[in-house]
């Protein structure tokens, strides 16, 4: 008897082996490869048939460059993130950890789009058994008014397809929302060739797909969930998306170590990939593009978990400061730049006498790189922390890539390590380099408006962010070298 084809996949990155390894040669994981059976689904007419029909070879300067039409979500955070709304057959992605509030953040979105576009009646697809115009009227909302309907409102319809809530549970959700009477088509369905057979049926202008891992097809072998299963459906539906229009929200779960499970592969086949991140134990919540072929990466959209859901935050730069009566040692604010705009975080560190192998400890913030800025201050300013064990924190689980955090890090390190607190009203940012210089961040003007705007008053930033003209409110301390800063500082007790 044929022996049935087996490969080894990595439960991370998706890669493959032919043969069983302690570690993934492609994304070097330890103990993540399992046994597959080969999938091979037998390419059918079909399946290249919706492609071909596409596969047209033109010069680029005969094609029209329109710009992509986007449809507002009506949540300014999220449109921000999107580059403007979702857009006619786009996919995208949306990660976070459990409970944070994709499945409230999707519904609240797809009730608000069925709202603006009600009133305007189905175009694409027969209406379906049970599923009544919507009504604009009933809602209070205006309808687009006398104006062409818009591509993706035209259809009307959206679809929110559920695999890990039962239909009573998302309606118990919306009544919760405040969105009684929704015209938001729910479907509870977790196999693959349902949801299509139900998308081209319906048509609906958005449906989102929560989550993807719970999702599977009945031509793989593998449990729902697995790399195989998550890359095969998302395939089918990024084709179905493709080939019909549809806006596909997929909604995936992040594993312990912050990437959405079956990753890498999901993250090239789709149009935009969105995180959303925030601390569980604050109301706080931070939505960020990672890729987006409809618009800019970094920016951020902010929200607020509510009793009635979420709410955005149009000013959020106060947010992520704590409140501290008195300035305290260890605690310095820094402004740091999400995309387009400057928000203001505080950083802490707790330095404290360590045992004979001193911990490291960083949340928000890249670990080596603390490794990195401790060696400096050592080295450059004489300031040692090598007994200590060394914790710093971005307060309010925000996360800080930019390495402009370098001057605040370890400003609020030699405070902590003083038991001095920063003057009030400070703030610094600035990179640190291996030689113990300070390099100016990008857009660093911004960056001292918005600290003005909101009240501080002393800051320390590298020279080349120094700005011609004074800014009022602000006195500027401008450096060059480590030394330097720990010297201003020291001038400002
Ligand atoms: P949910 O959207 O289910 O998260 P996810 O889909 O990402 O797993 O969000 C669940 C959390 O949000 C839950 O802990 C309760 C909280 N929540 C509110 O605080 N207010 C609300 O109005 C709703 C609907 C949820
Ligand atoms: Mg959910």
């Amino acid at each position: 008897m044929a022996k049935e084809k087996t490969v080894y996949s990595c439960g991370e990155c998706g890669g493959t082996s032919s043969k069983w390894l302690g570690q993934c040669p492609h994304c070097k994981a330890w103990n993540t490869l399992v046994e597959t059976v080969a999938e091979t689904i037998a390419p059918t007419k079909n399946r290249f048939a919706a492609l071909a029909r596409t596969a047209e070879v033109q010069a680029l300067a005969d094609i029209e460059a329109a710009d992509v039409e986007r449809t507002p979500t009506g949540l300014d955070e999220l449109d921000r993130v999107l580059g403007g709304g979702i857009v006619e057959g786009g996919v995208v992605l949306i990660g976070g950890d459990p409970g944070i509030g994709k499945s409230t953040l999707l519904l609240q979105a797809l009730d608000n789009l069925q709202r603006a576009g009600g009133g305007v009646s189905s175009v694409a697809g027969p209406p379906q058994d049970g599923e009544r115009p919507p009504s604009s009227a009933a809602q209070g909302q205006p309808a687009s008014g006398g104006r062409a309907p818009h591509p993706v409102r035209a259809r009307g319809s959206v679809l929110y397809v559920t695999g890990e809530e039962s239909g009573a549970q998302v309606a118990l959700r919306a009544r919760r929302l405040g969105l009684e009477g929704s015209r938001v088509q729910v479907l509870a369905e977790i196999q693959l060739e349902k949801i299509l057979a139900t998308l081209e049926a319906q048509q609906p202008a958005v449906a989102v797909i929560d989550s993807i891992q719970t999702v599977y097809s009945d031509q793989l072998t593998s449990a729902p969930g697995s790399v195989a299963q998550v890359r095969e459906c998302a395939a089918h539906l990024t084709r179905a998306a493709k080939a019909s229009g549809t806006c596909i929200v997929l909604v995936g779960h992040v594993t312990k170590e912050g990437a959405l499970a079956g990753p890498r592969v999901l993250e090239h086949m789709v149009d935009t990939v969105l995180y959303f991140e925030g601390d569980t134990h604050s109301s706080f919540r931070l939505i960020r593009a990672i890729k987006n072929r409809f618009g800019a990466v970094n920016e951020i959209g902010v929200f607020a978990m509510t009793e009635k859901g979420l709410k955005g935050v149009s000013n959020p730069s106060a947010i992520f400061l704590s409140q501290h009566a008195e300035p305290v040692p260890g605690s310095c604010v820094m402004v740091t730049l999400e995309g387009t705009r400057p928000l203001l975080v505080e950083i802490q560190a707790l330095v404290d006498s360590g045992g004979p192998s001193p911990r490291r400890l960083s949340v928000g913030l890249d670990r080596d790189r603390l490794a990195m800025l401790l060696a400096v201050l050592h080295r450059h300013a004489g300031v040692a922390c090598m007994d200590q064990d060394v914790f710093v924190n971005a307060v309010g689980g925000v996360r800080i890539s930019e390495p402009a955090a370098d001057l605040a890090v370890l400003l609020s390190i030699t405070s902590s390590l003083r038991g001095k607190p920063l003057p009030k009203g400070f703030i610094a940012f600035g990179e640190v380099g291996l030689a113990g210089e300070v390099r100016p961040a990008p857009r660093g003007q911004d960056r001292l408006k918005e600290a003005a705007k909101l009240g501080f008053s002393v800051a320390i930033v590298p020279k080349a962010n120094a700005p011609k003209k004074a800014i009022e409110g602000l006195t500027i301390h401008p450096v060059e070298r480590v030394e330097e800063a720990i010297q201003a500082l020291r001038g400002l007790d």
